[in-house]
């Protein structure tokens, strides 16, 4: 099965796992458990924008850190800029948060409700260049089912 097909089989799923429910934390931690099973990634989750930082929401995998600064990391960069960030090599992104020294590559998405963003998805692979246009393209339809 290809990502893109995987992915295909996912959405579908996911929305009709997330109709009806209005529990943001709810459904950001069955949309982290359906990622992270269905793809076997290192680390999957949520960070909430809760004031002026990105604190840790649901998530699956090993422990990690529980504050990040606007503007930080992946994760505060990609909120920043309002947009998604794929980093293919951690070590070639400066100021990359290495919660866990296993995570190779990262795809952080954007998660947006009236023009502001709330939260970020955070996706670590064990795996160098792991993410592309084509987890982008789904990460943001999933997201928007929020
Ligand atoms: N690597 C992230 C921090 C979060 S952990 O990967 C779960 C970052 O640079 O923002």
């Amino acid at each position: 099965m290809t990502k893109a097909e995987n992915y295909q089989l996912l959405l579908p799923q996911i929305e009709a796992l997330l109709a009806g429910e209005t529990d943001m934390i709810a459904k950001m931690a069955n949309v982290a458990a359906m990622l992270h099973q269905s793809f076997g990634f290192w680390w999957t989750g949520f960070y909430r924008v809760v004031g002026n930082e990105l604190v840790l929401g649901p998530f699956q995998g090993p422990v990690a850190c529980m504050h990040i600064s606007f503007g930080r990391g992946v994760c505060g960069t990609a909120w920043q800029r309002q947009e998604t960030v794929i980093v293919p090599y951690v070590h070639e992104f400066a100021g990359h948060i290495a919660c866990s020294s296993e995570s190779k590559s990262e795809i952080v998405v954007p998660v947006f409700s009236s023009g502001n963003v709330i939260a970020v998805l955070d996706i670590d692979s064990a795996a160098y260049n792991t993410f592309d246009d084509t987890d982008k393209q789904y990460l943001e339809q999933i997201v928007r089912l929020l």
